[in-house]
C-alpha cells in the first residue's frame, strides 16, 4: 500500500467536485477507479462510514450527480431512511438496548449464550476497532457494486461493470474464480456469517453478520485458535481473511432494516438484502447485480448447475418477494440501479 490518497486530489474537492462531475464524470469516474488501485479501499470506507453517522444526512460530503442520501422528492425513501444508525459494529455503538438484544437473541434462539458484553470486548482485541480512523475528507462520490447470488448473472458478462465501481461488496458462499466475466474480480466487502463462510483474499474486507451471539465468538475463533467447529451446522473452524480488515455488522442496524425497510416481513433480512442495505446507507451510488430471479423465474446461485436450488426462499426464514420489492421500489426512486442480466 502507498501513501498516495485520491481523497486529496485536487479535482475532487468541495464545489469544484460537484461542477466537474456534472459536467465530465466519464473522466472522473476513470481516475477515481485508476487512483482508486494505489489506496487502501476498505479503510476509507470506513472512514467515511465513521463520518456518514456524524453528520446527520451527511450534507457537503457527496460529490456525485446525484446522491443516494438527498431526502429532497421523495416522502417514501425519507420516511424510511436513517441515517444515524452506523451499519457496522464498533465498541462504542456495540452496547445494545434491552429490546434489540431480545430481538437478536430470539433470531435463532440460541440457549445458554455466553455473556454478551465479554465477548464483544474480546472480539475488539482481535479486530481493530476502527473508529480510531475517524478523520476528515473531502468531498467525494463513491459508486458501490452490490453483487448477489442470483443465476441471472450467468451469461450476463457484467464483470467489467461490476469491477468499474470503488467498492465491490458480496456475499456468503459467492465466488469469483472461474465466472470472472460475468461477475468480476475484485471484491472490497464481503458479507457472511459462520454458517455460509468461505475464505477471502488478503485486500477484501469480512464483514461478519451475526445472529448470535456464539457468531461473535465465532468469528473470534476462526481467526485465532480454531476451536469453534460446530454451530447448528459444522462450520470452518479456521478461515482466511485479513484479520486486520473485519468488520462486524451492528445488530442495531439490522433490526432498523427489519422494521423500518421490511416492515417486519419474513423472520430476518436476507444477506443479500442487509448488504445491499450497507450499501444504500454507506454509498453515494449503487449498482446492484444478481438479486431476483433468472429469466426463466428460477432462483438459483450462479455457480449452481441445479436450477431448483435456492428454493429455500420459501421457507419463511426471509421474505424473498418483499425483499425484492423494496429493491424495484429503490430502483422506481432512482436510488438504486438494477442490473438484471441478458
Ligand atoms: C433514527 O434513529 C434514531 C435512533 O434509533 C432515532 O432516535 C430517530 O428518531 C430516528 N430518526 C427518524 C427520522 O426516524
Ligand atoms: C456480563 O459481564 C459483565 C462484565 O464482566 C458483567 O458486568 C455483567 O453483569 C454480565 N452480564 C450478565 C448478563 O451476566
Ligand atoms: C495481509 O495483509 C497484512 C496487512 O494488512 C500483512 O501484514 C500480511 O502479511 C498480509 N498477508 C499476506 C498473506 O499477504
Ligand atoms: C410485491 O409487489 C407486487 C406488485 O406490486 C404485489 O402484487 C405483491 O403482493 C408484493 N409482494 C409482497 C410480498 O408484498
Amino acid at each position: 500500500m502507498t501513501n498516495f490518497d485520491f481523497n486529496n486530489m485536487p479535482l475532487v474537492k468541495g464545489n469544484r467536485a460537484r461542477t466537474f462531475a456534472i459536467l465530465s464524470c466519464g473522466i472522473t469516474f476513470t481516475m477515481l477507479v485508476f487512483s482508486y488501485t494505489f489506496s487502501d479501499p476498505s479503510l476509507d470506507f470506513f472512514k467515511y462510514a465513521s463520518r456518514l453517522s456524524d453528520s446527520f444526512f451527511s450534507k457537503g460530503l457527496c460529490a456525485c450527480q446525484q446522491c443516494i442520501a438527498e431526502l429532497e422528492g421523495d416522502p417514501w425513501f425519507a420516511e424510511h431512511f436513517n441515517q444515524s444508525i452506523h451499519p457496522l459494529m464498533t465498541r462504542e455503538n456495540s452496547i445494545l438496548s434491552e429490546e434489540t438484544f431480545r430481538w437478536w437473541q430470539w433470531l435463532q434462539s440460541e440457549t445458554q449464550p455466553a455473556n454478551f458484553s465479554e465477548v464483544v470486548e474480546e472480539l475488539f482485541q482481535v479486530i481493530p476497532d476502527e473508529v480510531l480512523y475517524m478523520d476528515a475528507s473531502p468531498d467525494r462520490c463513491r459508486t458501490c457494486s452490490v453483487v448477489g447470488n442470483s443465476g441471472n448473472l450467468k451469461g450476463s458478462r457484467y464483470g467489467h461493470l461490476i469491477d468499474s465501481s470503488d467498492f465491490i461488496i458480496r456475499m456468503n458462499q459467492g465466488p469469483t474464480r472461474g465466472f470472472e466475466e460475468d461477475v468480476g474480480t475484485k471484491t472490497t466487502h464481503h458479507l457472511m456469517y459462520p454458517e455460509s463462510a468461505i475464505n477471502l483474499d488478503n485486500t477484501t474486507s469480512l464483514i461478519l453478520v451475526p445472529f448470535k451471539t456464539l457468531d461473535l465468538q465465532w468469528i473470534i475463533s476462526a481467526l485465532t485458535t480454531g476451536t469453534i467447529k460446530h454451530t447448528y451446522l459444522p462450520v470452518m473452524s479456521k478461515i482466511k481473511a485479513n484479520r486486520d480488515k473485519v468488520l462486524i455488522y451492528n445488530p442495531t442496524f439490522l433490526k432498523y432494516v427489519y422494521e423500518s425497510w421490511l416492515e417486519g416481513h419474513g423472520r430476518y433480512p436476507s444477506t443479500g438484502f442487509l448488504g445491499l442495505m450497507l450499501a444504500v446507507h454507506l454509498c453515494d451510488e449503487v449498482s446492484v447485480f444478481g438479486f431476483g430471479a433468472d429469466q426463466y423465474g428460477n432462483w438459483h446461485h450462479y455457480w449452481e448447475k441445479n436450477h431448483m436450488a435456492g428454493a429455500h426462499r420459501h421457507t419463511g426464514v426471509h421474505n424473498g418477494d418483499y425483499e425484492y420489492n423494496v429493491t424495484l421500489l429503490l430502483q422506481d426512486k432512482h436510488k438504486i440501479q438494477m442490473f438484471k442480466g441478458r
